[in-house]
């Protein structure tokens, strides 16, 4: 959409943030499907699959930093991802208003608590914690 402009105004550009929005969430599922199904194929289907999923196999990953960034782009794309889409259907089910304006800021407070939370337990988690019984810790751990 184009910005009104009066008469020898130069042409305003405003960033059409629904457009982006739109497309966000296109792109973000294409890539949420490589992650997605590349972290059920691992966690669920490699090795022993789902009988192996112990605090160990998670510490075991994070020990590497490729499955920290998976996790987190992961985390982030489907987080934001959801809020759009739920920010898109509180759009079409409510009329503009001090409902809307809660629910909105609701699921804005909600992203940026998850995210915050999320991206510090994966980047500052501690694979061996010390004092920790020695067969709850992945093999690497020192005794
Ligand atoms: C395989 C991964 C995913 C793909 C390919 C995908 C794709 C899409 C696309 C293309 C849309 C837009 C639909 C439209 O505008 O009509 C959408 C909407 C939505 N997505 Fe996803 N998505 C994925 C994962 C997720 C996840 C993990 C969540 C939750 C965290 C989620 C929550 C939503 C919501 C709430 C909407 C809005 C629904 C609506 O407008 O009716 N999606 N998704």
């Amino acid at each position: 959409m184009t910005a009104l402009s009066f008469p020898g105004e130069p042409r305003r550009r405003r960033t059409n943030w629904e457009k982006w929005g739109w497309i966000y969430m296109r792109a973000s599922g294409v890539v949420l499907v490589v992650l997605v199904f590349g972290h059920l194929f691992v966690n669920l289907m490699v090795g022993e699959g789902v009988k192996a999923i112990d605090f160990g196999f998670v510490g075991g990953k994070w020990a590497l930093p490729f499955w920290k960034w998976w996790d987190c782009l992961l985390l982030w794309l489907a987080l934001i991802h959801g809020a759009n889409g739920m920010r898109t259907l509180v759009n079409d089910y409510t009329n503009p208003g001090t409902v809307q304006r809660i629910l909105k800021g609701a699921l804005l407070v909600a992203v940026v608590v998850l995210l915050t939370l999320g991206t510090l337990v994966i980047f500052t988690f501690d694979p061996c914690p010390a004092g920790s019984p020695a067969e709850l810790l992945p093999s690497f751990c020192a005794a």
